[in-house]
């Protein structure tokens, strides 16, 4: 049996990950468990006999961490753009010096592939729709870091070692340790508590996304397929408007016709679709992306089931400003 080490592997994505792969796999989660609920909750996951932690800081990672280790998924680091200003030079150092660090340790080790997981932030503002080869104008420090990490951990890649860097787009879904600072997420929580669904600007803006679960199949084909060669590739699953998000969503969750209320004093000015030239070759021309009002009324029903708040274990913007500011 393999054995995963999922860095980063108690936040939102890895949680969702590290159950779904416990199911095949040995996993190791190497994380500072800033959020403990997997951690926590160990022993009520299936298979967990096969799961381990390394409670550690990334700064902190030593070639002994690698040891029986066959693939290193990593997903750590401050994770997304308003934190990522709060300290930047603790972000630059995490999100690009210690990454790397990591990603050459995992090669000295002799892990055989390195997935790591990059983000679409890098292609910054653009008017036309990018593909993997478009100019890269990484505006935040987050996107910033996470560039320079992808493009040196790309470097490393040989036949022994093979290196495939996942450009997400912005996810939506449900995990026990949960975001609410997804725009998904917190307009299907917001409708479930508040009866409203709240639009910065004027929700004319276009962003790329997708599931959760769509993340989970692609790493779960990446590591199946030894043969997989390294690549680099864009997640996107749709692009939407905000505004027309918020429409969707109320209409899947029979929402009433005023429930959508827009702030345009506040101006999102993340405006850009994504596309892929390299997703179908790797992962099939009908790669089956998850259904959105499936999606949307499990994440609705989990988040009542799981007692999910809007918290500072729940909004990263809130728990890093305890931490690092
Ligand atoms: N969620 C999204 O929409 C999205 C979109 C694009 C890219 N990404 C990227 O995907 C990855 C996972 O995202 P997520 O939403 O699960 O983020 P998350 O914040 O929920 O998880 C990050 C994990 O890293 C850990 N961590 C942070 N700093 C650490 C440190 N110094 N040492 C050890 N562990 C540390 C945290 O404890 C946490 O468990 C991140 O790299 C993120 O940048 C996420």
């Amino acid at each position: 049996m393999k054995t995963i080490l999922i860095s980063g592997g108690a936040g939102y994505l890895g949680t969702a990950l590290t159950k779904e792969l416990l199911k095949n796999y040995k996993v190791v989660v190497y994380d500072k468990l800033y959020f403990p609920w997997l951690l926590k909750n160990k022993n009520k996951i299936k298979f967990h006999s096969n799961l381990k932690f390394i409670k550690k800081n990334i700064s902190e990672v030593d070639l002994s961490d690698f040891k029986n280790i066959d693939v290193v998924c990593d997903l750590n680091g401050i994770s997304n753009d308003p934190s990522s200003e709060l300290n930047s030079r603790h972000t630059w150092n995490i999100n690009y010096k210690c990454r790397l660090k990591f990603a050459k340790l995992a090669k000295k080790s002799n892990v055989s592939r390195y997935i790591f997981n990059s983000t679409c932030s890098i292609y910054g503002f653009n008017k036309k729709t990018v593909t993997e080869r478009s100019k890269k104008n990484p505006l935040s420090t987050y996107a910033k870091a996470n560039y320079k990490a992808e493009t040196e951990i790309m470097k490393l890649k040989d036949k022994k070692f093979k290196v495939n860097s996942l450009r997400n787009s912005t996810l939506f879904g449900f995990s026990n340790t949960m975001r609410l600072d997804l725009v998904i997420n917190i307009f299907v929580y917001n409708l479930l508590k508040k009866k409203k669904i709240f639009i910065d600007g004027d929700g004319k803006q276009y962003r790329p996304f997708i599931a959760v679960n769509d993340i989970i199949n692609v790493y779960k084909q990446i590591i199946l397929k030894e043969n997989m060669p390294s690549f680099i590739c864009n997640l996107v699953s749709f692009n939407a408007t905000i505004q027309s998000l918020a429409q969707n969503i109320k209409k899947i969750l029979k929402a009433k016709d005023n429930q959508i209320e827009f702030n345009k004093k506040m101006v999102d000015k993340r405006n850009y679709k994504v596309g892929s030239k390299v997703f179908s070759k790797h992962f099939g021309k009908n790669f089956k992306f998850a259904r959105f009002s499936t999606e949307i009324k499990l994440l609705k029903k989990q988040m009542k089931l799981n007692n999910i708040i809007n918290n500072n274990q729940t909004i990263r913007m809130k728990f890093y400003k305890k931490i690092l500011a």
